[in-house]
């Protein structure tokens, strides 16, 4: 086994190297994670896999028992993802986003799992 580093924009790999393309809390951090996921179905074979493993809505806190909490907490996580949104141009809550992101990468056979 041997390991690279590498910019996902710009992935050190010739086209369809690899079987599988996995990423954990990347595209979240990215100003182009369309670019990124195009990157990765590059250098993955024809009938291979690209994953993403990423947040989303899951990020705000909900308690069945306390519903006043949970609303704020709902309203707290959704004014800290507007932020960077705004301040960085990242989507933090981009999980939700990443069959559309998929889609639109050129990928078939799009899964989604929470
Ligand atoms: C939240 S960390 C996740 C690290 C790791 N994947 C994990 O799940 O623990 C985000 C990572 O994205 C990397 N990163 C940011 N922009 C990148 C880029 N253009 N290409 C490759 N890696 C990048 C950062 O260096 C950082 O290590």
């Amino acid at each position: 086994m041997s390991y690279e580093l590498g910019d996902v924009y710009k992935i050190p790999l010739e086209d369809g190297y690899a079987d599988l393309t996995c990423c954990r809390t990347l595209l979240m951090h990215l100003t182009e994670p369309l670019k990124a996921v195009k990157e990765m179905a590059r250098v993955t074979r024809t009938g291979g896999s690209v994953v993403a493993l990423e947040g989303g809505k899951m990020g705000a806190f909900y308690d069945p028992n306390d519903e006043e909490y949970s609303m704020l907490a709902e309203r707290a996580y959704e004014t800290w993802v507007n932020g960077i949104r705004k301040l960085e141009g990242k989507e933090f809550k981009i999980g939700e986003k990443l069959p559309g992101i998929f889609q639109k990468a050129g990928l078939s056979g799009i899964k989604a799992e929470v």
